[in-house]
């Protein structure tokens, strides 16, 4: 199970519409378990498959309970029936450097698929509806900094661009 590169803002893929999956097959089973690999190694609580370059709606969440690491795959998550609203905190693995608070639903419906094209649904609230919520963003070519302010947006592409020509030198 190779743990694979994150892509970074800007690159294009992240902008790209991800692909509903069709194939319920052996690839997919190792994207999966890539992605898995990939979150918990990089770290973080939520990846989806454009982040690695992969533009197919797949997202993987972190589920753990205290003293066993898991995660969950979503494969063609849709979210409906959007409730209430929290202002939080968020990164992202692949916006480097910028932490920023963004509104969501606290409570959110999730219709997906597992690996193996079985539908499931669920609610989820709060700090895991918001990683969801962020997740479903990527798939749909948006990053959590488009949700900022114009301003807030601009310093941090100034502060990025900064970053970049140190990293050439
Ligand atoms: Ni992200």
């Amino acid at each position: 199970m190779p743990i694979r590169p994150i892509l970074t803002y800007p690159h294009p893929v992240l902008r790209q519409k991800a692909a509903l999956v069709t194939n319920f097959d052996e690839a997919l089973k190792a994207l999966v378990a890539d992605m898995g690999e990939t979150m918990f190694a990089a770290p973080g609580v939520g990846l989806a498959a454009n982040q690695i370059g992969v533009p197919l709606q797949v997202i993987v969440v972190d589920s753990s309970t205290p003293g066993h690491r898991d995660f969950m795959a979503l494969i063609n998550p849709v979210i409906s029936n959007g409730q209430g609203s929290v202002f939080d905190e968020e990164g992202c693995l692949s916006v480097k450097e910028c932490l920023a608070k963004v509104k969501r639903f606290q409570k959110i419906h999730v219709t997906a698929q597992d690996v193996d094209g079985n539908p499931f649904a669920f609610d989820a609230e709060n700090r895991f509806a918001r990683i969801i919520q962020h997740e479903v963003d990527h798939l749909l070519g948006k990053l959590f900094i488009d949700h900022i302010s114009p301003l807030k947006r601009s310093l941090y592409k100034k502060k990025l661009k900064k970053m970049l020509e140190m990293e050439e030198i």
